[in-house]
């Protein structure tokens, strides 16, 4: 089984090249090739403007860096390392030397991607495809992949492809991949299982019940519990679970992961400013400690 990328325009065969990736026009009425161009930082923006529901879809530039700051930092090591174990697991369980493809679906700025590359490069040829709608997260990771020489332009076997698309309507053609993850990211259950294979599996992160407790405690008077196992029923009709694993990870905060850790935090944002404030006092003092607790799930596609 090969990659096959559709066009997001006609869903006709999209074909890569160094410079421009153009669809064949064999799905649309006036067989009209659409080209989209690879970007210098080698990534190719496959969002049609006419789909975005706005001019800077996903997470902004602002979120991404600190997202990139507080994980370079290695807060969330062990979620890492917890994932890229559950991938090479998956890879093994699957591994019969044909090449496969591996999505990861709203990527950010590629810190857990990279991790399921490497996991990944044990195996005879899995390209990764890394998928954000947000521009700035996209640039972000091409960066550091054209870096260390693994651009789908630079390595045959285990390339990474970069694009900017949308989860609910991926440029990838049927039953074309073997493996998708969604770390903290959108899950659109009947779409995923449209691009993949019958057998492949599916990784997703989610925070648990109590992740990060005692900021939320510091910021709102009343937390609302993350309510972690509901997506499992809309994933049922195509997915069973096969694995379930809790992560933990404990975190002594400085005043600068304390801000980047509230900028890629949404709900932040709704909490009084004098909260936001008084957290920052023993964070600076570099005293704040709090359990990140997380939730990996491993489900396999069901035969039709
Ligand atoms: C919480 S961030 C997680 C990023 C990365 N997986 C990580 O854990 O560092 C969620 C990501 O999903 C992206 N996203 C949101 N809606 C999306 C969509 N419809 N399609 C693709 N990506 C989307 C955002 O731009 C953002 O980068
Ligand atoms: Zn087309």
């Amino acid at each position: 089984m090969s990659l096959k990328f559709i066009c997001p325009l006609c869903q006709s065969p999209l074909i890569p090249h160094a410079k421009t990736w153009t669809c064949d026009g064999s799905k649309n009425d006036k067989l009209t090739q659409h080209p989209f161009d690879v970007a210098k930082q080698g990534y190719v923006n496959l969002l049609p403007v006419q789909r975005k529901k706005s001019k800077t879809p996903g997470d902004s530039a602002h979120s991404i860096e600190a997202r990139h700051r507080f994980l370079q930092a290695g807060h969330y090591e062990p979620l890492l390392d917890a994932i890229k174990e559950l991938v090479a697991d998956s890879a093994n369980d699957l591994a019969n030397n044909q090449p496969s493809a591996w999505l990861d679906v709203g990527c950010g700025d590629g810190y857990y991607t990279f991790g399921i590359v490497d996991a990944l490069s044990t195996t005879h040829q899995t390209k990764v495809i890394a998928m954000d709608i947000s521009k700035p997260a996209v640039i972000q990771l091409s960066k550091t992949a054209k870096q260390i020489g693994i651009l789908w332009s630079q390595n045959d076997k285990h390339g990474i492809y970069p694009l900017v698309a949308s989860a609910s309507n991926l440029p990838l053609a049927d039953n074309s991949v073997t493996g998708i993850s969604s770390i903290f990211s959108p899950i659109i259950p009947a779409e995923f299982a449209r691009v993949m294979r019958a057998g492949g599996r599916l990784v997703i992160a989610k925070p648990d019940v109590r992740h990060l407790a005692s900021v939320r405690e510091a910021l709102f008077d009343t937390v609302r519990p993350h309510d972690s196992d509901k997506f499992l029923l809309e994933l049922e009709p195509y997915f069973s679970l096969n694995q379930r694993v809790e992560v933990i990870s404990e975190l002594r905060l400085d005043g600068e992961a304390m801000a980047d850790l509230l900028t890629m935090t949404p709900y932040a944002y709704r909490a009084k400013r004098e909260r936001r404030e008084a957290l920052f006092r023993p964070a600076k003092a570099g005293k704040f400690e709090t359990t990140a607790k997380f939730l990996l799930y491993e489900l396999v596609k069901k035969a039709k």
